[in-house]
């Protein structure tokens, strides 16, 4: 994590002073449960150990300048202005516009974040951004808002203001995560229970493959419309279906044939995502790893066969991980195309099993793969920082 520190010297810099709060917001993993909670599903993710910090002041007007220490880059919009150019402040716009149009009295403010969550590497960079503002803004104007209403503004702001249709779950993860437990959601309900993850001698791990495609966004914009469409189709037999939570297998293959059957595989995917993540909590339950591992290995074989959101690298590290004994699950995580293996490995395996990834890797692309362990950490939160002062 990047020390609190070096976020306030740098806001002092900036603004010529330092008299600021801190905030933080981690980025997630996620342990089952992948593109189930736009579909109203289940996912259990946890915060991590890597986060985005900020160190903010309101300023009395409607201006906002930001500065960002990864990008080395300042910018200034008007809360009532148009959104900025740059991508990275769109995130921060977006969050300020959530919150008006929820009648929130937010103003302007100055402030300058940095972190240590790799970008673009699945692991919710943009989601912890999103967190970290909108804790930020709550607490400083005194905004009232739950951290669940925080994850929705975060997530709309990725729908408005990003174009990106995604779910809830990256956003709740950095705002809801608790140390050494992973969090069970339920995406329909929104209601949600810890589960303890610590488990002796076992030790998670992500390997990120450096691979971004393109495709990322608009494909997943594309899942997500073919889930729909299967949705649609049922619903049009069964008045009460609004999403593929409310459908079984046995009534998804009632309607097969009146399906596109990649449509068809799509939907088969998100309920059998369901029911593997129901099953992996159970193992959890009973702390059964091995048989939680197993489950991470289908769920990787459902995502690049069904869903076809992994790529050539992903499936190449999982294929490696399925050779060593004690590399108890791996899969690919986040919406895909690119971005981490999240591998559960036993630590007496841990250097061999990452040494012949690394080798490897190299060999077939000609890329060094780069190793981040994960510690599960608390979630988003403000510093009490010892000589804080109310603006
Ligand atoms: C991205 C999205 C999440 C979720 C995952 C896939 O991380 O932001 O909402 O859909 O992909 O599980």
């Amino acid at each position: 994590m990047i020390e609190e520190r070096l976020v306030k010297e740098c806001f002092e810099k900036q603004f010529g002073t330092d008299r600021c709060a801190i905030f933080t917001a981690p980025g997630r993993i996620n342990l089952i449960g992948e593109h189930t909670d736009y579909n109203n599903g289940f996912v259990l993710p946890a915060s991590i150990d890597k986060c985005i910090t900020v160190a903010i002041r309101t300023n009395q007007t409607t201006t906002v300048k930001v500065y960002s220490m990864d990008y080395d880059e300042s910018v200034i919009f008007d809360i009532n202005g148009e959104k900025p150019a740059q991508q990275w402040a769109c995130y921060i716009y977006g969050v300020v516009q959530e919150m008006k149009k929820r009648r929130a009295p937010v103003g302007g403010f100055n402030a300058v974040f940095g972190g240590d969550i790799p970008l673009g590497a699945g692991m919710s960079s943009s989601a912890a951004l999103e967190s970290v503002f909108g804790l930020a803004l709550n607490d400083k104007f005194e905004l009232w808002f739950s951290r669940r209403d925080l994850a929705q503004i975060g997530q709309m702001t990725e729908h408005n203001y990003v174009g990106v249709r995604c779910g809830i779950m990256d956003q709740f993860a950095s705002l809801c995560g608790q140390a050494g437990k992973v969090i069970k959601l339920d995406c329909q309900s929104l209601e949600y229970e810890y589960f303890p993850f610590n488990p002796e001698g076992i030790k998670l791990v992500l390997i990120d493959t450096m691979v971004k495609h393109s495709l990322a966004s608009s494909e997943y914009n594309v899942r997500r419309s073919q889930c729909e469409a299967g949705v649609a189709v049922v619903a049009s037999h069964k008045k009460k279906i609004e999403s593929l939570r409310d459908i079984t297998m046995p009534l998804l293959n009632k309607y097969k044939d009146e399906m596109d059957p990649v449509v068809y595989k799509r939907c088969a995917f998100v309920i059998n995502e369901n029911q593997r993540l129901i099953e992996g909590c159970a193992a959890l339950d009973k702390g059964n790893y091995k048989l939680f591992g197993k489950k991470m290995y289908a769920t990787h074989e459902g995502l690049s066969k069904e869903y076809e959101v992994s790529c050539k690298e992903l499936d190449f590290i999982v294929k490696i991980a399925k050779t060593h004994k004690d590399v108890l699950g791996a899969r690919m995580m986040g919406g895909g195309f690119g971005g981490c293996v999240l591998s559960m490995v036993e630590d007496k395996a841990y250097d061999s099993y990452i040494d012949d990834v690394k080798q490897q890797y190299k060999k077939e692309f000609n890329i060094d793969p780069r190793v981040i362990d994960v510690v599960i950490s608390d979630g988003a939160k403000k510093w009490l920082a010892k000589k804080e002062i109310a603006d």
